[in-house]
């Protein structure tokens, strides 16, 4: 069954995350994705995130931006609900996506002669992320579609504001996940973690620990 996107709810942010919004601010004021991914991974360990601090919007997904400072980065909470299916659309040329709670499909695209080709297509559970780093200036990296398998919490910080992100106009390309099985797992840790290296001609998934 072919299906459709609904368009997300945009909050600010809660008074309970003031904690994030100042991690945030002073990590996004330094205008460096470089170490991002660590800095946001070591802080979100020990965080604890409740998925009833965000709000549930039916058939969809509410976004809570927990930091803008200014310099074009942007963090963000998605809340989302069940079923919930994004547009197939890019992203400024840093994008971090990590999944705080339930079940993410997330299928990563590019573009070929033929169109829009997926590349893979993985589950994300709790504690595994993606830090992709593509070409600066533009908006059509990291060309993904998400679809919220349960009930979920995600956290994305992007480089620019995501609403510039370039929308496709391929959503009749069936969903299709890979089974958890097939992810890395951190040996250290014993906790399965991801990252996604994009330089717009591949991509790898790569062990880290
Ligand atoms: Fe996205």
């Amino acid at each position: 069954m072919e299906r459709s996107f609904t368009k997300p709810v945009t909050l600010k942010i809660q008074p309970k995350d003031e904690p994030l919004r100042l991690f945030f601010d002073a990590l996004l004021a330094q205008d460096n994705s470089d170490n991002m991914a660590s800095a946001i991974v070591g802080f979100i360990e020990p965080y604890v995130f409740k998925m009833e601090n965000y709000k549930r919007v039916a058939e969809t997904y509410s976004r809570t931006i927990v930091s803008q400072p200014g310099n074009g980065f942007e963090a963000m909470i998605a809340r989302w609900s069940e079923k919930t299916v994004t547009a197939i659309h890019g992203h400024p040329d840093y994008a971090f996506y990590y999944c705080l709670a339930g079940r993410i499909g997330v299928e990563h695209f590019m573009m070929e002669k033929s169109g829009l080709g997926r590349i893979s297509s993985k589950i994300m559970r709790p504690g595994e992320y993606y830090s992709i780093q593509g070409k600066p200036g533009t908006f059509d990296n990291a060309i993904h579609r998400i679809t919220s398998l349960e009930e979920s919490l995600s956290l994305h910080v992007y480089s620019d504001d995501p609403s510039k992100g370039r929308v496709f106009k391929a959503d009749r390309i069936p969903s299709s996940f890979v089974t958890v099985q097939q992810h890395l797992t951190c040996p250290r840790s014993l906790r399965p973690a991801y990252r996604c290296i994009a330089d717009r001609s591949a991509y790898r998934h790569v062990r880290h620990c």
